[in-house]
């Protein structure tokens, strides 16, 4: 959409001042006739110990110049208007970028998609793993001195960039009400479900642990031999009585209680499996970052018009499989009561699978746009998605 420059300008500049809900924004490309000699300017907000800060780290190409405002005295309006042709901000609710053409006109585009504040000022993010816990040598995450393995690098980021959500959602889920406050007697129960050899599994129980919840965790995984190896590390650590694992089939495991179910990738409508009974068994918090999407691929034949335009082309067909399945997963848990976002949980260099549903279990009715909403996609594919089949009789009087 094409906007007039100053209309735009006094938009991102109100988004950036909205320090409850400003990510972060983003100044780069040159004006045409105008001169900026920076190469890009980043802002967002940070927490420093005199209060919340505006800090604007601008960039020459060389070196990087970082200064610190007060909100209340900063606007950026100025910065807006001093020659760069790109400018993107971002708020916890979504994006707005401006891309200003060769004639001077305003190119915006909005976009919905949480983002999450993270007021660090610190460049380097701190590690919530330490690469010589025990624990990370033991699952073989680490070699034994404690360094992490090359082959592993991927695996343990993933791994921390899920610890990182997990442990922020969770605390606001108990804040809410929507998680239980935990005890010694009543521990949070946190299922992992295609545990897999467990990383995640146990990286949540030693790092919640650590920071003083009381935790219980299971680890559920079709393949015997996981949970041998599993439990003989639980064991190994002296952890067996916090932490168990279950040889079974997700849809048909014998574990029913959960405060908070994750999954990270769980293959393909093994992801549904985790939701579905995560749903049925009342979990407070969700974070499932699904694995591969053949459930609806394989049903992508009649494809309704306009549809094809998109998927004639085989790479994109796939792609919009993959985000016609996670838009309808989301639905789903939303007409379930569910607060849902899908969220980027750790950067596409580590694993092209980077996309997590994080629910939190409002009880909110569904609105009738959101029912219809629903009800028309499916149709107009003819799906039959899995989650929708293993949740039909949750979801029958919603859809009645
Ligand atoms: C890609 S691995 C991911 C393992 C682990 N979450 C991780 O990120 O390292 C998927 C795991 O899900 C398990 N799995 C697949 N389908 C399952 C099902 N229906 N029930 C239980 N486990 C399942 C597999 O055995 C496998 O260990």
């Amino acid at each position: 959409m094409v906007l007039d420059l100053d209309k735009a300008f006094a938009e991102a500049t109100a988004r950036i001042a909205d320090t409850q809900s400003f990510v972060r924004a983003v100044l780069s490309g040159r004006r045409r006739n105008m001169e900026q000699t920076l190469e890009r300017v980043d802002i967002k907000a940070v927490a420093l110990k005199s209060g919340l800060a505006i800090q604007v780290m601008e960039n020459d190409g060389v070196r990087t110049t970082t200064k610190n405002f007060d909100p209340s005295s900063f606007t950026a309006t100025e910065l807006l208007n001093s020659g760069f042709a790109n400018i993107l901000v971002e708020s916890t609710y979504g994006s707005y970028s401006i891309r200003i053409t060769k004639k001077g006109e305003a190119q915006v585009h909005e976009s919905k998609g949480a983002k999450v504040q993270d007021l660090s000022h610190d460049k380097k993010k701190v590690r919530l793993l330490e690469s010589n816990d025990p624990f990370l040598i033991e699952i073989g995450i680490s070699d034994s001195s404690g360094n992490i393995k090359p082959s592993r690098q991927d695996k343990f980021k993933q791994v921390e960039e899920f610890l990182r959500l997990l442990a922020p959602s969770l605390e606001s889920a108990i804040s809410a009400g929507h998680v239980k406050q935990p005890s010694d007697a009543h521990p949070l129960e946190i299922v992992d479900l295609g545990c897999g050899h467990a990383y995640l599994t146990f990286a949540a129980h030693q790092y919640l642990r650590k920071a003083g919840n009381p935790v219980h965790v299971v680890g559920i995984d079709i393949r015997e031999e996981s949970r041998a190896r599993n439990e003989a590390i639980a064991k190994k650590l002296g952890i067996e009585s916090s932490i168990e694992f279950r040889a079974e089939e997700i849809a048909a495991t014998t574990k029913s209680d959960v405060d908070v179910a994750i999954a990270l990738h769980a293959c393909d409508t093994a992801t549904d499996d985790a939701l579905a009974w995560a749903v049925k068994n009342g979990a407070g918090l969700i974070l499932v970052a699904p694995c591969c999407h053949h459930d609806l691929q394989s049903q992508m034949k009649e494809i309704p018009e306009p549809w094809a335009l998109v998927t004639k082309q085989g790479l994109l067909k796939e792609r919009l499989g993959d985000i016609l399945t996670d838009s309808i997963r989301c639905q789903i848990l939303r007409l379930l009561g569910y607060r849902v976002e899908a969220i980027e949980f750790v950067g596409g260099e580590h694993t092209p699978r980077n996309l997590m549903i994080r629910a939190v279990k409002t009880g909110a009715a569904p609105e009738a746009l959101d029912i219809q909403r629903y009800t028309s996609l499916i149709s107009q594919w003819g799906f039959t998605p899995k989650l929708a089949t293993t949740l039909a009789s949750e979801l029958a009087s919603i859809l009645k």
